[in-house]
C-alpha cells in the first residue's frame, strides 16, 4: 500500500534546548486572545525566546493589526539567524481551551507542511490538551498521491516542549491509526478491491502482537446474502468479510466489543445508478467505515485495554454489470431475514445487516458498534462535522458524545423514531430496506431502524459517517479527501471500558 509519511512527534523538557537552540529551524509560542488584545503566553519557552533573541513580543504583535490571538492565526518573525534559527511563529491559541489548541496545532502543522523543519513547539501548556494539539500537528500535514516523481522532502519534526511523553505517545498511536485509515480511503478503487483490503489487513496484522485475521470469500459467504447480492456485481474478485481480532491470552473473560464497518470499495449505485455522476466521484470513500474499524483494532496492541475487540469489515464493490442485483429482488440475510430490494444504491445497510447478524449469532458481543458512510441524509441534518449516532442506550450515547468532543471525532445522538418503522414493511419479504412504505423522509433514521432489526437485544450503536468521512477542503485537522473519522473515538472509548 502507498503510505503517507507522518511527521515525527517528540516531547522534551530539557532546558538545554532553550539555551543552545541547537538543531531547531523554528520555534512556536502561543498568543492568547484577551479583552485587552493579543497577549503572548508566559511560559518557559516564551521567556527564553524574549531573553535570548532580544525580541519585544508586545511590539512585534502590535505591528500586525489583523492578528488577534484567535486560535489558528499565525505570524512569522525572523529571529537570531546567527544561531541557525530563522523563524519564530506566534500562534493564536484563543482562550487556550483544548479545542483551540487543536486548531493551533492544525495551523502550525499546515504552516510547516513539507518544510522538513525541526520545530520547537512551546504552544501547549496543560497536559489535557497535548493529545489534541499533537494529533492536529500531524493530521493537518497528511499528503497522499501516486505521483511517480516524489519530491524528496524529509518530514517535519515537532518537539513539544514539556513533560508530555505519555501524551505524545498516545497521540502517535491515534495518528498512526488515522493515517492508516486515510491511506486506505485515498487508495483508488481500481486498486482497493475487497481482496486487496484483505491482504492489507493481513500485512498490517503481521506486524502486530495478538492480532489475527480471518478472510471469508466465495462459498464461505453462502449465508451472507447481502454481501453476495451487492458484491456479485463485481465477481472478480468478489466480496470479502474480513474478521480482524484482538484477543490476547486471558481475554476470553474480558468484555467483547464487535465493530462492523461498511466496506464498499466503490459505490456506483448499481442499477439504481447514482445521478448526477459527479456525486459518484467521492464514492471510493465508501469503505471509510471498514477502514475505521480496522485501524481501531490494529491500535489495540499499543493501547492494551482489557477488552477483546473484533472488527468485521464487510467488503464489496457496488458495480453496474450483468451480475448486479435488480430493484425488486429478494435476498436472505445472514440471520435468515428476507429483504425486498427496492433501490440498489441503498447497498450499505445490506452488507451491514449480514455483519450485525453474524456478530449477534456467532460472536456474542457485549457491545456492537457499526460505522458506515450510510446516507446522504445524515449530512443534510448535521453537516460534515458531526456523525449521526443511534443507540437505545442513553448512558452510552452520553459517554460517546463526551468522548467525541475530547477526541475530535464528534457525534450527535439521533432518535430511533419508532413511528417510522412501519415504513420497513414489505408485501413479499420480511422487510424492505428503504422504508418505502411510509414516505417518512428522515433517511438516516430509517436506515438506522433497518439495521436495528438485526441486532436483537445487543447493546448496539450505529455511527453514520457519510458527512464526516470525507472533507471537500483542507480545513483544520482535515485535508481534502478521506478524514479517517472514527478510530480516535473508538480507541478512547474502548480504553475507557
Ligand atoms: N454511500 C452512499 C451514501 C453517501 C452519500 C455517503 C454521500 C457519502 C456521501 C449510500 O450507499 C447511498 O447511496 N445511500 C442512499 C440511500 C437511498 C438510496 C435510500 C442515499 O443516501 O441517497
Ligand atoms: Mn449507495
Ligand atoms: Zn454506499
Amino acid at each position: 500500500m502507498k503510505k503517507a509519511i507522518a511527521p515525527v512527534l517528540h516531547s522534551s523538557h530539557d532546558s538545554k534546548l532553550l539555551e543552545t537552540w541547537k538543531g531547531l529551524d523554528a520555534i512556536a509560542i502561543g498568543v492568547k486572545l484577551t479583552e485587552k488584545g493579543p497577549i503572548a503566553q508566559s511560559s518557559l519557552v516564551s521567556k527564553s525566546v524574549i531573553d535570548h533573541f532580544d525580541v519585544n513580543l508586545e511590539t512585534e504583535i502590535s505591528l500586525w493589526p489583523d492578528f488577534t490571538g484567535k486560535a489558528g492565526e499565525i505570524i512569522e518573525l525572523p529571529v537570531g539567524a546567527a544561531d541557525g534559527i530563522a523563524r519564530l511563529y506566534l500562534v493564536g491559541v484563543g482562550d487556550e481551551s483544548r479545542e483551540n489548541l487543536r486548531k493551533a496545532g492544525a495551523a502550525l502543522g499546515r504552516k510547516t507542511k513539507g518544510s522538513g523543519f525541526t520545530v520547537l513547539d512551546g504552544v501547549v501548556g496543560k497536559k489535557d490538551s497535548v493529545v489534541a494539539h499533537a494529533g492536529a500537528l500531524a493530521l493537518s500535514q497528511y499528503v497522499w498521491n501516486m505521483k511517480s516523481e516524489v519530491k524528496k522532502k524529509s518530514a517535519t519534526s515537532f518537539i513539544i516542549y514539556g513533560d508530555f511523553s505519555s501524551e505524545v505517545e498516545k497521540a502517535k498511536i491515534l495518528v498512526e491509526a488515522i493515517y492508516t485509515a486515510r491511506d486506505l480511503i485515498h487508495t483508488p478503487s481500481n486498486i482497493k478491491t475487497p481482496a486487496w483490503l484483505a491482504s492489507q489487513a493481513q500485512a498490517i496484522a503481521g506486524k502486530k502482537k495478538d492480532i489475527s485475521v480471518k478472510v471469508r470469500a466465495g462459498r464461505e459467504l453462502s449465508r451472507f446474502g447481502g454481501l453476495r447480492a451487492v458484491g456479485g456485481s463485481s465477481p472478480k474478485p468478489g466480496p470479502r468479510m474480513i474478521e480482524v481480532s484482538y484477543a490476547p491470552k486471558g481475554s476470553s473473560k474480558w468484555p467483547h466489543v464487535v465493530l462492523v464497518g461498511k466496506g464498499i470499495t466503490f459505490d456506483t449505485g448499481g442499477v439504481s445508478l447514482k445521478r448526477p455522476y459527479d456525486i459518484m466521484m467521492a464514492m471510493k470513500s465508501d469503505m471509510a467505515g471498514a477502514a475505521a474499524v480496522m485501524s481501531t483494532v490494529m491500535a489495540m496492541p499499543d493501547i492494551k485495554p482489557k477488552v477483546r475487540v473484533t472488527a468485521l469489515m464487510m467488503c464489496a464493490e457496488n458495480a453496474l454489470s450483468g451480475t448486479s442485483q435488480r430493484p425488486s429482488d429478494v435476498i436472505t440475510q445472514y440471520d435468515g431475514t428476507t429483504v425486498e430490494i427496492l433501490d440498489t444504491d441503498a447497498e450499505g445497510r445490506l452488507v451491514l445487516a449480514d455483519g450485525l447478524g453474524y456478530a449477534r449469532l456467532e460472536l456474542k458481543p457485549d457491545y456492537l458498534v457499526d460505522v458506515a458512510t450510510l446516507t446522504g441524509a445524515a449530512t443534510l441534518g448535521l453537516g460534515k462535522q458531526y456523525a449521526a449516532m443511534y443507540t437505545r442506550n442513553d448512558r452510552l450515547a452520553k459517554k460517546l458524545h463526551e468522548l467525541g468532543n475530547v477526541s475530535g471525532d464528534r457525534v450527535w445522538h439521533m432518535p430511533l423514531v419508532d413511528d417510522y418503522s412501519v415504513g420497513l414493511e414489505s408485501d413479499i419479504a420480511d422487510l424492505n430496506h428503504i422504508a418505502s412504505k411510509g414516505h417518512f423522509s428522515g433517511g438516516s433514521i430509517t436506515a438506522a431502524l433497518f439495521l436495528e432489526e438485526f441486532v436483537g437485544e445487543t447493546n448496539w450503536v450505529h455511527l453514520d459517517i457519510a458527512g464526516t468521512g470525507r472533507s471537500d477542503v483542507d480545513a483544520g485537522e482535515f485535508v481534502k479527501g478521506g478524514t479517517g473519522f472514527g478510530p480516535r473515538l473508538l480507541i478512547e472509548w474502548i480504553a475507557s471500558l
